[in-house]
């Protein structure tokens, strides 16, 4: 797969239609390693600049939310070094961006069941959304451990929990309600989701959210993924008509 779009150079961006909210499928670590011979951990490894690029560039066009899918709760089923592998960089990316993302003013989230975590890793992360929980210049929710059946699968536990407490009418069960127990509560939809990596699906991603998010698949694996793939993306959702159900004026 080449490392840049094919597609040609993307129009100039209208800065008053940045989304803003992007969700991005990090996909194709294990393919961008095995196209170079190297084991797949090498491949998750190098995913790490490319979060970096995603996460600068996102905040220079002026993006206020972005959502990473790092860990999905189906990605258990890989081999247990790979896991292993995989919770290690949570870890260790955690402790060594620290300082950087406070001095940039970003804000960290991590999204998902964070129950199977080790607790060293629980500890930093609580660590790392208290020292960051001011910061302005982006939100960046890292999802781990995330599943997007599983989230939906929450909140109706804790609006179902309301209602046996007597707290809570079956009647007040409502789109509103509802989101507000997912682990977006309180943020805008993504409006732009991008997945690399080449395939066209969700993979449990932000099911309840991206319903009316318009897709960006871009064909590279993620590790090449650079600023300019990220204005690709954006310019390509700028040219969308969404129209949400209902019809564009002439
Ligand atoms: C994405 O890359 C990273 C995670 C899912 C954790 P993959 O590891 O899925 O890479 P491919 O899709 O096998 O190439
Ligand atoms: C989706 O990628 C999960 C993440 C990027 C964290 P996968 O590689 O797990 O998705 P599938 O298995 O190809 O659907
Ligand atoms: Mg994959």
């Amino acid at each position: 797969m080449a490392s840049r779009n094919s597609q040609p150079s993307p129009e100039p961006l209208d800065p008053l239609r940045v989304p803003a909210h992007v969700a991005i499928i990090m996909d194709g670590n294990g393919r961008w390693a095995r196209s170079r011979g190297l084991p797949r951990a090498a491949g998750h490894r190098a995913g790490v600049g490319a979060v970096r690029r995603a996460i600068e560039g996102c905040r220079d066009l002026g993006v206020r939310i972005l959502t990473l899918y790092a860990f999905s709760t189906e990605n258990w089923r890989r081999p247990s070094d790979e896991v292993g592998v995989l919770m290690g960089l949570l870890h260790e990316r955690l402790v060594a961006e620290a300082e950087e993302l406070q001095r940039s003013g970003i804000r960290v989230r991590i999204v998902g069941d964070l129950d199977a975590i080790a607790p060293e890793t629980r500890a930093q992360i609580e660590r790392v959304e208290a020292m960051t929980v001011d910061n302005q210049a982006l939100l960046l929710n890292v999802a781990f451990n995330y599943g997007g059946r599983a989230e939906i699968a929450r909140a109706v536990r804790t609006l179902a929990a309301r209602v046996r407490d007597g707290r809570f009418g079956v009647e007040q069960i409502s789109e509103q309600t509802l989101s507000e127990c997912l682990y977006t509560a309180g943020l805008p939809d993504p409006e732009l989701l991008i997945r690399t990596g080449g395939e066209r699906r969700l993979s449990n991603f932000l099911l309840w959210q991206a319903a009316y998010a318009e897709l960006v698949f871009l064909d590279l694996y993620w590790p090449d993924f650079d600023r300019h793939h990220l204005v690709a993306a954006v310019s390509e959702y700028q040219q969308r008509q969404r129209r949400f159900g209902g019809v564009t004026s002439a």
